[in-house]
């Protein structure tokens, strides 16, 4: 038919995802499936991923995942025309998994494999949602394993990282909060729902690396959990009820003020009128809100794609595929291997 369909495949982390798009002859990129199965549960009690519970658990739901793919498009394995798999960066074991099985089907089926950058994945995804990105943008990843500005000139082509965190991931400090919180992991979710009865200015939490010295771009959030740590310490001591709703008002405050701050900043000063922003994070409420009021202020379009395609999942990983495909570049060979460190 009209139309070349790309199965994507991810499992950097604890997200196994299988998605299928298809590249129409337009050069347009059409979202058909996005299926995905999370270890999200087996890790809850350690409070952060577990990467061998993570490998064992994309390997069981590796074969099922592609399968619920192909339903929900209606089509079987023999109409894909083309494989993308997130080769890095991300958990050296978990990647393997997703690389080994789409070796296998490209192999099998005697199609191009395609091996993807998994912090392409978050900004292509947009295009699935919102059409497609201009030339240029900067896109702000925001997740529980990256927290980077990037400079994107075409989403199969050229990124340049501007910024990142120095230490923690902005999601990292939502989990580790809400750890110290006594709130359920991953952090996130719950830290915004309780956000929402509580007072932002009622502590007054560090802003890391704002000070006139400090890297313009790059992020910490280490600093700020410490302080959070140092605040519920000293009210436990006192034998005081803490005020959870204000605690995590207060923090995510500083989170969503410290990332709009950077991203708007960056846009302006490389003359970028785009801002995507995405990363588990991006589902945060006062984040998106808060970005879309200073990005306002600043003439600049903000995009952001529904929470279900901001978190990790395979359609990302096909939109790439998809990308790349169109731009004439030159398939993977089936002996790629993945590569934890990938940088952007
Ligand atoms: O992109 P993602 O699903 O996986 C990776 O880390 O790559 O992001 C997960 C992170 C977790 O740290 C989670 O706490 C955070 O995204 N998260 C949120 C929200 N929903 C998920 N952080 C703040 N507010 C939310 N509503
Ligand atoms: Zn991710």
């Amino acid at each position: 038919g009209p139309g070349r369909i790309v199965l994507g495949i991810e499992t950097s982390c604890d997200e196994t995802g299988a998605g299928l798009v298809r590249l129409e002859p337009d050069g347009s990129v059409r979202l058909l499936a996005d299926a995905v199965a999370s270890s999200v549960d087996e890790h809850a009690r350690f409070g952060g991923v577990v990467p061998e519970i993570a490998s064992r658990a994309h390997l069981e739901a590796m074969e099922p995942t592609v399968r619920r793919a192909l339903d929900e498009a209606g089509i079987g394995l023999a109409d894909v025309d083309a494989v993308a798999v997130t080769a890095g960066p991300g958990l050296a074991g978990a990647l393997m998994v997703g690389v080994s099985a789409a070796k296998a089907y490209a192999a099998a089926l005697g199609v191009p494999l395609y091996g993807v950058n998994h912090l392409l994945g978050h900004v292509a995804v947009d295009t699935l949602e919102n059409g497609p990105l201009p030339r240029h943008c900067l896109a702000l990843l925001v997740s529980g394993g990256h927290t980077q500005l990037l400079s994107v000139s075409g989403v199969a082509e050229e990124v340049t990282e501007i910024g990142s965190t120095i230490d923690d991931a902005a999601g990292e400090a939502y989990d580790k909060v809400a750890r110290i919180l006594e709130l359920p992991y991953p952090g996130g979710p719950p830290i915004d729902k309780a956000a929402r009865e509580g007072d932002p200015e009622a502590i007054a939490f560090p802003r890391g690396l704002t000070g006139p010295r400090d890297p313009k771009f790059d992020f910490s959030f280490s600093g700020l959990k410490t302080a959070v740590a140092r605040w519920v310490e000293q009210a436990r001591d006192a034998g005081r009820q803490l005020p959870i709703a204000d605690i995590a008002a207060s923090f995510q405050e500083a989170v969503a003020d410290v990332l709009t701050d950077k991203a708007v900043r960056a846009a302006t000063e490389l003359g970028l009128d785009t801002l995507v922003l995405s990363g588990g994070v991006a589902a945060n409420s006062r984040l998106s809100a808060l970005a879309g009021q200073r990005c306002a202020e600043a003439g600049i379009t903000l995009r952001v794609p529904r929470p279900r395609l901001c978190t990790d999942n395979g359609a990302m990983i096909a939109a790439v595929g998809a990308h790349v495909m169109a731009t004439g570049v030159e398939p993977s060979s089936l002996g790629i291997s993945a590569d934890p460190g990938m940088p952007v």
